[in-house]
């Protein structure tokens, strides 16, 4: 039953028919309407008894003919681009079916020294080395090397390792789990000592991060404190693996949780172990791993290279690497800097907010960029593919429509990603030799109720780049956080640098 103009539920259906497949929040309703949140909630209560109405997560609800964003005329769904790309590319999606997230890494020997939600698995990573024949006097590289997992692996099948990272963190943690030669006992002598100066210090000063008290107890700053201020200076093997057991640490010992964005976790833990016994676990499991791992050095091909820099500046020289593997940050996915800060100010790699922003601004476009960095990208003009030519302008339809979004430019965002990419996608093809290929995990995205089909952009800007495109294989499907009945994917992007091009 249609509500009657000049009522309130008139006005509610009619400010949600405006913001469309995107929703709106109670709040942003009310302030719409110009009425009381209580007085939207009863009117939405009663919508949605009706079916008029449904909620999609994070707090927004929507005109249920809205439920179903394909099919509607101002959505271009998933298949459509697909069904484009194989046309104009002549490459058919595939399937690849090995595990693909990092939750296989979790109980493997190295690979677990620095859980990182955000890698990949070293699985897919030895696959992928073994299909392409990288073993000694191969060299691999990786662009967003995150904790090492690509570097890891080709140090193990016998190649050379390099790789750049912008996050000191996860430099360090790549650093240290492609040092395999440690040698056990020297470790495990090392962290004696140190625990012992760590055990006679005082408590010591917090970081900048003006939540630090929130996210750990008082117990656990005070052992926190006294380890960070016994650590040694990073530069020899063992400082840096004990400066990585104290970094692997951190969350567990505190209030906060990664699941995959950081956040608050409900169940406190603050009767767990303490962080001095954490250390000592660290330390213990890192030394067992060192003695798994022992027999495989005489194999192991020569020290890592990590760069701590941005990927976009590359660097790496012309014609010397045989395979490049990556994933890259996806559209909008993640603002590593924001999810990474704890690990960043109690490690001293960022000593103020100053810092992050710092971070922030250099690492791949996502949704935190301060509006200055995005300010070139605002005029759908001078774009990496075609494609973006239609999708950046209904992203910015949507959210006018809509009129309140986190934020107006989120097209800018977007199209900042895509050029963010782009210099590294041709640094890549530089650096590869002739035939060389470049295998990157990627995803797709569904941002203001406009579908980016991230993995195929990325390959037909590669393709642009000089690149041919091998194969796209969809790896696993994803729920879309801004609407959880959406599915999105990840696929396995293979480009190769033509043998006979220059
Ligand atoms: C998906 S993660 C890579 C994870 C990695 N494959 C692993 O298994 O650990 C993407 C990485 O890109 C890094 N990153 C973001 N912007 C960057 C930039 N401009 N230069 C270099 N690295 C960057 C992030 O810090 C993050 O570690």
């Amino acid at each position: 039953m249609a509500a009657a103009p000049g009522t309130l539920s008139f006005a509610v259906r009619s400010a949600l028919g405006e913001t469309g497949a995107l929703g709106a929040t109670v709040r942003q309703l009310a302030r719409r309407v110009e009425d009381t949140p209580g007085r939207i909630e009863a009117v939405l209560d009663t919508l949605s008894r009706r079916g008029d109405v449904l909620r999609i997560g994070r707090g927004l609800w929507m005109l249920s003919a809205y439920e179903r964003l394909d099919g509607r005329s101002d959505f271009v769904d998933p298949r459509a681009f697909v069904e484009r790309f194989e046309q104009e590319s002549g490459v058919s999606l595939g399937r690849y079916s090995g595990p693909i997230t990092f939750r296989s890494n979790e109980s493997l020997p190295v690979h677990r020294w620095w859980p990182y939600v955000q890698g990949y698995s070293a699985e897919f990573v030895a696959g992928v080395l073994a299909e392409q024949g990288v073993g000694r006097g191969s060299t691999v590289l990786d662009p967003f090397a995150g904790s090492g997992t690509s570097l890891v692996e080709a140090r193990r099948a016998g190649a050379r390792a390099w790789g750049t990272e912008l996050l000191a963190p996860a430099v360090l943690a790549s650093r240290v789990k492609t040092h395999l030669e440690l040698v056990p006992s020297h470790l495990a002598a090392g962290a004696r000592q140190f625990l012992v100066a760590a055990r006679r210090r005082r408590p010591g000063p917090l970081p900048f991060l003006r939540e630090t008290r929130r996210q750990f107890s008082l117990a656990a700053l005070g052992e926190l404190t006294r380890l960070r201020d016994a650590l040694p200076p990073e530069g020899s093997p063992v400082a840096d693996a004990l400066r990585l057991a104290f970094g692997q640490i951190l969350i567990p010992a505190s209030r906060l949780h990664r699941s995959p964005c950081l956040g608050y976790d409900r169940r406190a833990r603050e009767d767990g172990p303490g962080p001095f016994e954490r250390f000592r676990a660290a330390v213990r499991e890192m030394t067992e791993d060192l003695g798994v791992v022992r027999a495989e050095r005489v194999r192991l091909g020569p020290p890592a290279t990590v760069r701590q820099r941005d990927a976009r500046d590359g660097g790496w020289p012309q014609r010397s690497v045989d395979l490049a593997v990556t994933s890259p940050p996806y559209v909008n996915g993640m603002d590593y800097v924001m999810n990474y800060k704890v690990d960043l100010a109690w490690l001293g790699y960022a000593r103020s907010y100053g810092d992050l922003r710092a971070l922030r601004r250099v690492e791949v476009a996502c949704d935190n960029l301060p509006r200055s960095e995005t300010a070139a990208y605002v005029a759908i003009d001078h774009l990496p593919d075609p494609w973006l030519a239609e999708i950046l302008p209904r992203i910015r339809e949507n959210i006018r429509r809509k009129g309140t979004y986190r934020r107006d430019d989120m097209h800018a965002v977007v199209h900042r990603y895509f050029s963010d990419i782009v210099p590294v996608l041709a640094d890549v093809r530089r650096t590869l030799v002739p035939g060389g290929r470049f295998v990157v995990v990627v995803g797709d995205s569904l941002l203001a109720g406009t579908y980016v089909p991230g993995d195929l952009l990325l390959a037909r800007i590669g393709a642009a780049l000089g690149f041919s495109i091998v194969s796209v294989e969809v790896a696993r499907s994803r729920r879309s956080g801004q609407r959880r009945s959406f599915e999105l994917r990840e696929s396995v992007v293979t480009l190769a640098r033509p043998k006979s091009a220059g």
